[in-house]
């Protein structure tokens, strides 16, 4: 064996043998922002955001009752029938970031409760507010709501409309002039009904108590509230908050007194 084949095999790195270099762990990142309290907070506050954005663009869809029938009816139409494919992605997306914002908070707030379970005692009570203590609860109120939102609207499970005595349709058959699915008339029987009207009330109340501190929550937690802007991040939940409850009691109300028929 000569001299310079015998010194290369023998050469030894002074911090032992170099590892290969492994490629990234996409799992394992998703794992440890999933694990970690911070990771979570922060994709709690992202998919909060996300949800209160389709609460939005739900809510002034659902305005257009006001603009009658056809518009409404058309607009659904619309959204059901002509995205194709990117109506199922969309509603994945919207389940996959409501479970994964429900399960997230929950285990967090399970997971601050074992790390105290004295609650703070004054002045720790100072910061909070109703809204902020009570998170919990209205969260699983409006999560509750939802799944009977779902089953009363979009499954047609609850409820029928007694079209002729004696005679009851199931929502989802009620049909416009034009053949679409009459939302517009789903609605109303929907809110004529003084039990399901006060339900959605309570529930729009409840809504507003979440988002009012959620909102403004959030924010704190992606780094944006800031002493500069805390009064203008608060202000904005509120307004945000403010408008979604407006706009939907608004709805449930219009029908309940007849001003939509
Ligand atoms: C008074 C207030 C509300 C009214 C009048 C209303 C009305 C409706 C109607 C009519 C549908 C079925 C649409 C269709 O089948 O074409 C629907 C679906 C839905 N609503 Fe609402 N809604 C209200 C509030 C809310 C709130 C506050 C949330 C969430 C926090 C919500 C979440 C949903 C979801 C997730 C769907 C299913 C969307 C889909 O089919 O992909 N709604 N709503």
């Amino acid at each position: 064996m000569s001299s310079a084949a015998s010194s290369v095999s023998t050469v030894r790195h002074p911090k032992g043998p170099i590892e290969p270099a492994r490629a990234p762990d996409a799992g394992a990142f998703l794992k440890a922002v999933f694990d970690s309290s911070v990771g979570a907070k922060i994709l709690v506050a992202l998919t909060g955001l996300g949800l209160v954005v389709f609460t939005i663009f739900h809510m002034i869809g659902n305005l257009k009752m006001f603009a009658g029938p056809d518009s409404v009816n058309a607009y659904a139409h619309f959204l059901k029938h002509d995205l194709g494919a990117l109506l199922w992605i969309a509603r994945a997306g919207l389940l996959a970031i409501f479970v994964l914002h429900i399960i997230l908070a929950i285990r967090l707030k399970l997971r601050s409760v074992a790390a105290r379970p004295e609650p703070y005692q004054y002045p720790g009570r100072v910061q909070s507010t109703i809204s902020s203590r009570t998170m919990i609860w209205t969260g699983i109120v409006v999560g509750l709501f939802v799944i009977y939102h779902l089953a009363h609207f979009t499954f047609g499970w609850m409820h029928g409309v007694e079209v002729a005595p004696g005679y009851e349709m199931n929502y989802l058959e009620l049909k416009d002039a034009k053949g679409r699915h009459d939302v517009y008339s789903m609605v109303v029987a929907g809110f004529t009904s003084p039990f399901i009207a006060i339900l959605y009330i309570v529930a729009q109340v409840v809504l507003f108590v979440h988002l009012l501190h959620g909102i403004q929550s959030a924010f704190q937690t992606l780094g944006l509230k800031n002493n500069r802007f805390a009064s203008a991040i608060k202000l904005l939940g509120f307004a945000v908050a403010f408008t979604i409850l407006a706009g939907n009691l608004f709805i449930v109300f219009a029908v309940w007194v007849g001003l939509v028929k």
